[in-house]
């Protein structure tokens, strides 16, 4: 059974837990945590082993999935002893955690996303050169059980990607939550906005999954001349909406690569 450790068991470790959890496979799982009261917490809802550092068991992988800010302090005296440790922390680069790592060099960076908690996530991964074929493979069925994989072979894919699919979720919800806002705003009581807000958000990804390469063509087939859709639309446009979003993104991408830069020392 494949031993994995945990360095931080904050939100983004407990979805992965909890989608480790309910995946065929089955894993022995260690968790590092400073919080006592996340601590207790942990042990009782996920069925963890809680252990205060690497020293006396023997695991095959090491996830760091602690605040880009805290990489440093997390590595310091990590005894990882030949295990391949992963970071899943936003903008740091392997040059970083190598360099924490005193030279280590068994590393894979992957971003996944909230997702992971209904085994929805999309991951994706960057190898260090050093991991082999075998451990590639064990690597992508971790992934494979709280979601799909995408594999890069270009770091800079993963903070690119991470400004996407990483942070993804917090748009998508950020999305929900105006269209609910709005909703309630033109008469919607709010237990039926919520409702309605999260199925056409279900319904229109089911369609779009099967028709990607002409998202216009879909959103013609919503709009006809002069309705309801077309006003909405042109209210979008007229605001620019999609440069709002270019930008958005490009700021997620670009503190991605500053997050790196800070967190060298
Ligand atoms: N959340 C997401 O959707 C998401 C998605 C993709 C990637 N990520 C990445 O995942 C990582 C974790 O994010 P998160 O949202 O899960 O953060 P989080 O909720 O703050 O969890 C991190 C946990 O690690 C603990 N911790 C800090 N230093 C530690 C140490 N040296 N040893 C053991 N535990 C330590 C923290 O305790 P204290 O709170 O007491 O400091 C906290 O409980 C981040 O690097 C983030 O970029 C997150």
């Amino acid at each position: 059974m494949t031993k994995i450790t945990f360095v931080g068991c904050g939100n983004m470790a407990q979805a992965m837990i909890s989608g480790l959890r309910a995946s065929k496979q089955k894993f022995h799982i260690y968790v590092i945590e400073k919080n006592e009261e996340l601590k207790n917490k942990i042990q009782k809802e996920l069925k963890v082993e809680i252990v205060d550092n690497l020293d006396h068991h023997q695991t095959d992988i090491v996830i760091l999935s602690v605040k880009p800010k805290d990489v440093a302090e997390a590595c310091k005296n990590l005894n990882v002893n030949g295990s391949i440790v992963i970071s899943i922390a936003a903008g740091i680069g392997l040059d970083t955690i190598k360099k924490h790592l005193k030279g280590y060099q068994k590393l894979v960076r992957v971003m996944p996303n909230l997702n992971a908690f209904e085994g929805k996530s999309i991951n994706t991964i960057y190898f260090d050169d050093l991991i082999e074929s075998e451990d590639r493979k064990i690597i992508g069925s971790i992934f494979s059980s709280i979601g799909q994989n995408i594999i890069f072979d270009d770091e800079l894919m993963i903070d690119q990607s991470t400004a996407i699919s990483g942070s993804g979720p917090a748009y998508v919800f950020y999305l929900m939550q105006s269209f609910i806002e709005a909703a309630t705003k033109i008469g919607l009581p709010l237990e039926d906005a919520k409702k309605l807000v999260y199925e056409t958000f279900a319904g229109a990804c089911a369609t779009a999954k099967k028709n990607l390469d002409d998202l216009d063509k879909l959103i013609e087939n919503v709009s006809s001349k002069g309705g309801t859709t077309e006003a909405a639309i042109k209210s979008f446009d007229e605001r620019n909406i999609k440069e709002i979003f270019n930008q958005a993104v490009k700021n997620a991408y670009n503190r991605a690569l500053e997050i790196n830069q800070e967190n060298k020392n």
